[in-house]
């Protein structure tokens, strides 16, 4: 062969591959309203910048006649590139290939990224479109599977990792997004569940669409499974870059830091009037977010599960912060199993990766209740007040209302190693409520009374005076310091600015034992 024709052949195989299961099987895609493996590369990467590895990679199976059966890149096309000019590594699996099944050798491209992405310090992200183990393969394909698992476990904490799922996951395959960091889902085309309607119609002879079983809106409202919805999978695309704009490259940087021109006054008087005048009724916390943080800058993660917590990412004055607060427009913010779950693990996610958590507090306390405490409110609660403990990140607190029970040591409490809390002058920090307190330290009294309902009126007055305010914490120096509430965003950029060189660490030890 002469160099011409080698070169010639290069062309050719390349061209081969970039087509991956063939023109047919594209349109098909596209007429389920998908993109392709490649189209979504293109979209998610900046222009250019994608360096494909693996790209002449083929099977090595032969049972059932699938040796006659050969794709250039095997049902993935992996490699890196930039997003907004950072490196990631990327898979997208080609569903026109084998159905994007996985088999002994697509694993193998994916590990190797995940392996380079460990040894160079960069983001992961998958894009997630597969048949699951190609059924051909058997045994070695489910190795593959767990080959990924391993990586995922430990790469966990060392680079972030996100997986996209833009078709079908199914089976085993969904315990690697599963332990991944962050999971998007695309509506009613992706979906997510260990068996399928079939599989639950056998078992337990219920009726369910794949799309009610483990769908988008599924997996963000009752599972939490999933971490975003997307409308479609260039609005998913988005997310990621979005959500990549906050995060280091690794568990050695540190979180992004944009650069912020002071504006004239940091004052934000719109939080002056946030609160209502009756201490119960409800108020949208994400409305003190937006008026505390940098313009636009919230990013909300777990939007619609277990919306008693809000999470998400923001900036003040540039630096990247995770935020996690009671919502008291949902449940008036109390805690619950799935609200304490999804504040620790969003916790744990930005502790491993040094964003600095701004705690906002208003939080009646626990929900009561046998639904609760039967599937264990008290091991659930339990992880947010571990994650929260064992964070060394830069922890920031700031009470705007009801701080109660055991729920105030959890939110971020000085006790539990915060490093600045603020208060409002409208904080009630108590042991409980004060009609509930005045009810049980003067429950005689008010018995005995001639009229109880005015003596327990005054009682819960007199609780009120006593104890539901932020001056006793704050004389106690268990609060640094009560603020206006115009003030609180001057007072976090101090803070975060201040803390920006904290040193902590944890005792030596192999790990923590956080009750999962
Ligand atoms: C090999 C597969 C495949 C698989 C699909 N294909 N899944 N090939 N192994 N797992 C092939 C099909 O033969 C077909 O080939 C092409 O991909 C597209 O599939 P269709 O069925 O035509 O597409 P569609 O109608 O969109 O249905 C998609 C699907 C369905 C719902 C994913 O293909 C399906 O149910 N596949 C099997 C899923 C499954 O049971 N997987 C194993 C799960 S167990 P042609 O040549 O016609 O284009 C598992 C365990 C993992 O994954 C455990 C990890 C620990």
């Amino acid at each position: 062969m002469t160099q011409e024709q080698k070169i010639l052949q290069l062309e050719q195989k390349k061209q081969e591959a970039l087509l991956g299961g063939g023109q047919k099987r594209i349109d098909s895609q596209h007429q389920k309203g998908k993109l392709t493996a490649r189209e979504r590369l293109e979209l998610l990467l900046d222009s250019g910048s994608f360096e494909e590895l693996g790209m002449l990679v083929t099977h090595r199976a032969t049972d059932f006649g699938i040796d006659k059966e050969q794709y250039y890149g095997d049902g993935v096309v992996t490699g890196f590139g930039k997003i907004n000019g950072r490196l990631v590594y990327v898979f997208s699996q080609d569903f026109t290939v084998f159905g994007g099944s996985l088999s002994e050798t697509h694993a193998e491209k994916i590990c190797k990224i995940m392996d380079l992405a460990a040894k160079t310090g960069a983001p992961v992200i998958g894009l997630n479109d597969s048949g699951g183990a190609r059924i051909q393969e058997g045994v070695v394909s489910l190795g593959g599977y767990a080959d990924i698992f391993h990586r995922n476990v430990q790469f966990s904490g060392v680079i972030p990792q996100i997986s996209a799922i833009m078709g079908p996951c199914a089976g085993g395959a969904v315990y690697s997004p599963a332990m991944t960091d962050f999971t998007l889902m695309v509506e009613n085309t992706s979906y997510m569940f260990v068996t399928g309607p079939n599989v639950v119609k056998t078992v337990t002879h219920e009726e369910v669409s794949s799309e009610e079983l483990g769908g988008a809106q599924t997996h963000a409202t009752k599972s939490g499974v999933t971490h975003f919805t997307a409308k479609n999978e260039v609005e998913c695309i988005q997310q990621i870059k979005q959500l990549l704009s906050y995060l280091p490259q690794n568990c050695e940087d540190a979180a992004p830091n944009y650069p912020y021109k002071t504006s004239t006054s940091e004052t934000r008087d719109a939080l002056a009037t946030i609160l209502p005048k009756n201490p119960n009724q409800p108020y949208d916390m994400r409305a003190i977010i937006e008026a505390t943080c940098d313009e636009n800058s919230f990013f909300e993660v777990h939007k619609n599960f277990a919306e008693n917590i809000v999470v998400g990412f923001a900036r003040i004055a540039g630096r990247s912060i995770g935020i996690v607060a009671n919502q008291p427009a949902y449940l008036a913010g109390v805690l619950d199993i799935n609200s304490s779950r999804k504040g620790a693990r969003f916790t744990r996610f930005c502790d491993s990766f040094n964003i600095p958590l701004l705690v906002l507090v208003d939080v009646p306390g626990f929900l009561p209740g046998t639904d609760q405490e039967w599937n264990g409110i008290i091991t659930n609660g339990a992880k947010l007040l571990f994650a929260l403990s064992e964070a060394t990140v830069p922890k920031v607190t700031v009470i705007t209302r009801k701080a109660y029970g055991g729920a105030y040591d959890v939110m971020n409490s000085k006790h539990i190693g915060a490093d600045l809390n603020y208060a409002w002058p409208s904080a009630e920090i108590a042991v409980m409520g004060p009609k509930g307190a005045a009810e049980i330290i003067f429950k005689n009294e008010i018995k005995q009374a001639q009229n109880p309902e005015e003596r327990l009126q005054e009682k819960v007055d007199e609780y009120t005076e006593t104890f539901a305010n932020p001056f006793k914490a704050a004389s106690r120096g268990f609060i640094d310091e009560v603020i206006q509430p115009q003030e609180t965003r001057i007072k976090l950029i101090k803070a975060f600015q201040l803390l920006e060189n904290k040193v902590a660490s944890l005792p030596k030890k192999k790990h923590g034992n956080i009750p999962l």
